[in-house]
């Protein structure tokens, strides 16, 4: 059994997280995670405020009809996520007002923006609930840490979805807070979708690590079987950043992708967000929603990782979950075994 800060903080048998992957539903993924003993993560599904709050409430009722295990969420707290504000105030409140949530979720992921307004908000209402935030570069894990965040997700920039300006990779950013920030709780994130990944993760420092695209090609996730068919037969060449809601995100090459263009600067960014074109703005929704309304691989966005490079075929989450963890440690001891 791999034990670390996080299995035994958060009471989960695994030292494995799922990535949360808005604007695309992972309840039911979530649910398969913790059920298997990792920790699921509810992601943050609405990009627009209509229904939003009520649509987050949903999630989280379904998670405690559906499993008895801790699980997490995730809030993007982008100045263009109109909602964040009122989802960080509902949160510590759903919690209060039910037991078995307050009981369950006990991990709150905070990302596409700083961590403050959340700290301060979870840390008087929902103390007993870990506050990570995801951090790109050192720099930003500087500020994360000045913000009395709990954890950090480290996250490179070969992982999938939405990612940072900063392009540092995995490799680099999970030693660089470990040997800075030994103290904080410390999850690996992107690139991993291997046994290797995992035992990889935990050798360098991390708590646990966290997977996206590994678990969008499971049985249990409700992403399209377009979407999941999409992913064994790319290479970790065939995906690209390109211009997203909330800055770059890593696409598979598809041909939304190639004609989307490519990444702006951030400060070109900003001032488009000030701007904010709203037509602009849903025309670039509308490319996400007829990914998980219709299975539109083609003309639609499809956020990936490279670690598409790694995966060869869907398997159950219990299978990536156990089975990665069980080989993580063969390989752990086996290394050990060479030390004379
Ligand atoms: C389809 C998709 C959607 C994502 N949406 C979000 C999101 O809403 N919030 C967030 O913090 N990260 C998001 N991410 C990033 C993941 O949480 C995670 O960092 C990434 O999947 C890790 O890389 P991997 O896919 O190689 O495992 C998304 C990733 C994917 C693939």
């Amino acid at each position: 059994m791999i034990k670390t800060r996080i299995t035994e903080k958060f009471g989960i048998k695994y030292p494995i997280i799922s990535a949360p992957m808005g604007p695309f539903y992972t309840t039911k993924l979530a649910v398969a995670v913790s059920e298997a003993g990792g920790l699921g993560v509810v992601s943050h599904a609405t990009l627009r405020g209509i229904n939003s709050i009520k649509d987050f409430k949903e999630q989280l009722d379904y998670m405690v009809e559906h499993t008895d295990k801790p699980f997490g969420l995730n809030v993007r707290v982008a100045r263009i996520q109109t909602d964040h504000k009122v989802l960080l105030r509902k949160i510590p409140q759903w919690r209060k007002e039910n037991p078995k949530l307050r009981e369950q979720l006990i991990y709150g992921l905070t990302s596409a923006g700083g961590p403050r307004d959340a700290g301060k908000m979870w840390k008087e209402k929902a103390s007993d609930m870990y506050h990570f935030h995801v951090g790109p570069a050192l720099w930003l894990v500087d500020k994360i840490v000045e913000s009395g965040c709990d954890g950090i997700v480290a996250t490179g920039t070969e992982g999938g979805g939405h990612q940072s300006y900063e392009g540092v990779t995995t490799l680099v950013l999970v030693q660089q807070i470990a040997q800075k920030y030994p103290e904080k709780l410390l999850v690996a994130c992107g690139g991993i979708a291997s046994p290797e990944g995992v035992a990889g993760g935990l050798a360098m420092g991390a708590d646990a690590v966290a997977m996206g695209t590994r678990f969008i090609a499971s049985n249990q996730s409700e992403f399209n079987q377009n979407y999941k068919d999409l992913i064994s037969p790319a290479t970790a060449r065939d995906t690209m950043l390109t211009t997203g809601g909330f800055g770059p995100i890593r696409l598979l090459k598809n041909k939304y992708c190639l004609e989307h263009g490519k990444v702006m600067t951030k400060d070109e960014k900003i001032s488009q967000e000030l701007a904010y074109d709203i037509d602009e703005y849903l025309k670039d929704l509308l490319a996400y929603e007829i990914v998980y309304t219709k299975g539109d691989v083609v003309d639609g966005a499809v956020p990936v990782g490279q670690t598409c490079g790694l995966i060869d075929s869907i398997l159950d989450v219990d299978d990536i979950i156990s089975g990665y963890t069980k080989k993580a440690e063969r390989i752990l001891t086996n290394l050990c075994s060479k030390i004379s």
